[in-house]
């Protein structure tokens, strides 16, 4: 399965896409489509859609070719007899999650998801390629307390997940003492329909229910250290204030923090841009050349002008500048549905494959 440098998968995988109708499964699909790893083998969502051609059922809402030309695909149960696939990626929401993917992992699949159902469980991994990726090694512990032959692998919440990719350079270089994030979070974080629009158009929303609690303690566990059969989570505090705004794609993060040493902007600029992750020496399909991008320009990163760059799987870093109650700020930006879901999910799929984890499933 892997080779030196770059990692190879001889024959495609078969995999299934449960949610596949919502703002997440349809990136899913685009991504999946035509993926050189991957191959779907099921589409499946709920008992409204069962038995529909995925063109009737999903309300198609990308870019390019319509249903990434997977159209005339008949719609499963979200169940393992409809979907029998070794590779699951789950784009359900929390309650369905809860039930089901244990489900798939009792009956072998290797579940990658997005939901938040069992993102802090001690026994799952709770990954981003670039940042943990030794944490997937909780499978082995998960599979051996669970008896399970599949497994549990989820991605962070879209907020966290930005957060933590420009935070794990400056973590592994410096040292973080404290974090603080003011999160401006477009209107796809919320699936579809979402807000309605005339709570959100001209509009900023100071909440999101239980948003903060995750990005506070999933950063901690990203950026934690695995000790034996647990991660031990970072020990540096990470205050969360989230907001709604009237974006489409693309969460912004205003972020202050006291790293260790204080050291100067430019410090901090080289690091980010110097930094490549695991994804990136395996070159994975889905990894971008650069994790972290650095914009110079006073006004940059956007999220109309930099959130799809690169397929949306980048972070975006621009505004380092001093802070006089931190040390340092700047401004962070990342496409919440792709480097904060589905691409998200996807990778760490690949890493699971380079790692010689899908031929164990
Ligand atoms: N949007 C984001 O930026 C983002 C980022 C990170 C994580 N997430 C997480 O990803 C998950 C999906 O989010 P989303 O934004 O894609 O939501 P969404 O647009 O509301 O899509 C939900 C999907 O779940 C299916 N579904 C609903 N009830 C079901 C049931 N009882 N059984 C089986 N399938 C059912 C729906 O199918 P039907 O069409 O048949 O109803 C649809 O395919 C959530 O857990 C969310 O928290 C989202």
């Amino acid at each position: 399965m892997t080779g030196g440098g770059a990692a190879k998968v001889e024959r495609r995988i078969p995999v299934a896409i449960l949610g596949a109708t919502g703002v997440v499964g349809q990136r899913f699909a685009r991504r999946l489509a035509r993926h050189p790893w991957f191959e779907v083998g099921a589409l499946a969502a709920s008992e409204r859609s069962v038995g529909k051609r995925y063109a009737e059922a999903c309300d198609w809402r990308l870019p390019g070719e319509p249903w990434a030309g997977l159209g005339e695909m008949r719609l499963g149960r979200t169940d393992p007899a409809d979907c029998p696939q070794p590779v699951v990626f789950s784009a359900l929401d929390r309650a369905v999650a809860e039930e089901v993917e244990p489900r798939f992992a009792a009956a072998g699949a290797l579940v990658f998801s997005n939901a938040s159902a069992f993102r802090m469980e001690e026994d799952v991994p709770l990954l981003v390629p670039e940042v943990n990726p030794d944490h997937l090694d909780l499978l082995a512990v998960q599979r051996r307390r669970r008896s399970w032959p599949g497994g549990i692998v989820t991605n962070p919440n879209c907020t966290a997940a930005v957060a933590v990719g420009a935070l794990a350079p400056l973590e592994r270089a410096f040292g973080i003492e404290a974090v603080f994030l003011a999160s401006m979070q477009a209107a796809s974080g919320a699936g579809h329909p979402g807000v309605p629009s005339l709570d959100l158009l001209g509009n900023v929303i100071p909440f999101i229910r239980d948003e903060e609690e995750k990005v506070e303690t999933e950063a901690q566990k990203l950026l934690g250290r695995l000790a034996g059969e647990r991660i031990e989570p970072a020990p540096f505090a990470v205050s969360a204030a989230c907001h709604r705004v009237p974006v489409l794609d693309g969460h912004t993060e205003a972020i202050a923090l006291r790293l260790r040493g204080d050291p100067t902007p430019e410090a901090v600029a080289r690091v980010l841009a110097e930094f490549r992750g695991e994804p990136q020496r395996l070159a994975l399909p889905s990894a971008p050349e650069r994790p972290v991008i650095v914009h110079f320009a006073p006004d940059r990163p956007q999220p109309r002008l930099d959130a799809e760059a690169e397929g949306g799987m980048p972070v975006h870093v621009g505004r380092i500048r001093v802070c006089p109650i931190f040390g340092i700020k700047l401004v962070a930006l990342g496409h919440n549905v792709e480097r904060g879901a589905a691409g998200a999910s996807v990778l760490n799929a690949e890493l699971a494959a380079a790692r010689g984890w899908l031929s164990r499933a």
